[in-house]
């Protein structure tokens, strides 16, 4: 990143905490993509510039490598505006989708450009993430847990809460699906996003659910530039 980008970056985000000093991160993360969508300025995964990196149905196709079934309740957390939701509503029961995000807006954006008709008749649940959607969504006991470039954006000092809530969401015969890009050091790839080891994850989830367990799988194959784009499979028995 080139000196002048990396020095308003870091008078941005400080600016910002100024304003905003008892304000969780993901906030921050909030007002940065905010910021470039109500500036005009596309965003590659929000909003109505997004597009899939590789195929809409890819949350679906992963999915269905799992034996996904149109009865299962689906949570998918850190939705955004539903770029790839599309498929697996389609595919689902009505009510079975449940889209978790960190702001109103992402969903909003989501919603108002999901097809009327789908949204009619498989009514997505869509909810801001916080402690009683949690409980919620936990009660309901939800089959899969998927969340798709979403770890990339969180940032070391919040990996236990973003991981937390997932793990409390699973009951016994859940399955979450976390895809990430990793490295074998933590490595910072843009002003938002890290790339992370898999260790990150075998040492974590002890403190969080000792009997959840945890594999990998490749989301694509190769390496590029050190990354893998690498998906852990963590599983309630
Ligand atoms: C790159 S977008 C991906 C959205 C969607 N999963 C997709 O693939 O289209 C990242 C999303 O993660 C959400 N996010 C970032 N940090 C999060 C966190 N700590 N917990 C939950 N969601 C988070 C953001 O609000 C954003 O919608």
């Amino acid at each position: 990143m080139k000196f002048k980008k990396k020095l308003r970056r870091i008078c941005d985000y400080w600016g910002w905490r100024l304003r905003h000093p008892g304000a969780p991160y993901e906030q921050y993360y909030v007002h940065r993509v905010l910021a470039k969508l109500k500036g005009g300025h596309g965003h590659p995964a929000i909003g109505p510039t997004a597009r899939p990196l590789r195929s809409r149905s890819e949350l679906l196709d992963f999915l269905l490598k799992y034996s996904v079934r149109p009865s299962d309740l689906v949570i998918d957390y850190g939705c955004g505006s539903l770029r790839l939701a599309p498929p697996l509503i389609a595919f689902l029961e009505p009510g079975k989708y449940w889209g978790m995000d960190l702001a109103q807006e992402f969903l909003d954006l989501g919603l108002s450009h999901l097809d009327p008709q789908l949204a009619r008749d498989k009514r997505p649940r869509l909810d801001v993430i916080a402690p009683e959607v949690i409980e919620r969504a936990r009660a309901e006991g939800p089959r899969f847990i998927v969340s798709w470039h979403v770890c990339s954006k969180v940032p070391e000092n919040r990996f236990d809460a973003y991981l937390g809530n997932i793990v409390r969401m699973m009951t016994p015969g859940s399955v979450a699906l976390i895809h990430f890009p990793e490295t074998e050091a933590r490595r910072k790839l843009t002003g938002l996003a890290w790339a992370i080891p898999r260790s990150l994850f075998v040492e974590t989830l002890p403190r969080l659910n000792p009997a959840v367990t945890c594999e990998f799988g490749a989301v694509v194959e190769g390496v590029v530039d050190g990354i893998r784009q690498s998906y852990a499979i963590l599983r309630h028995p």
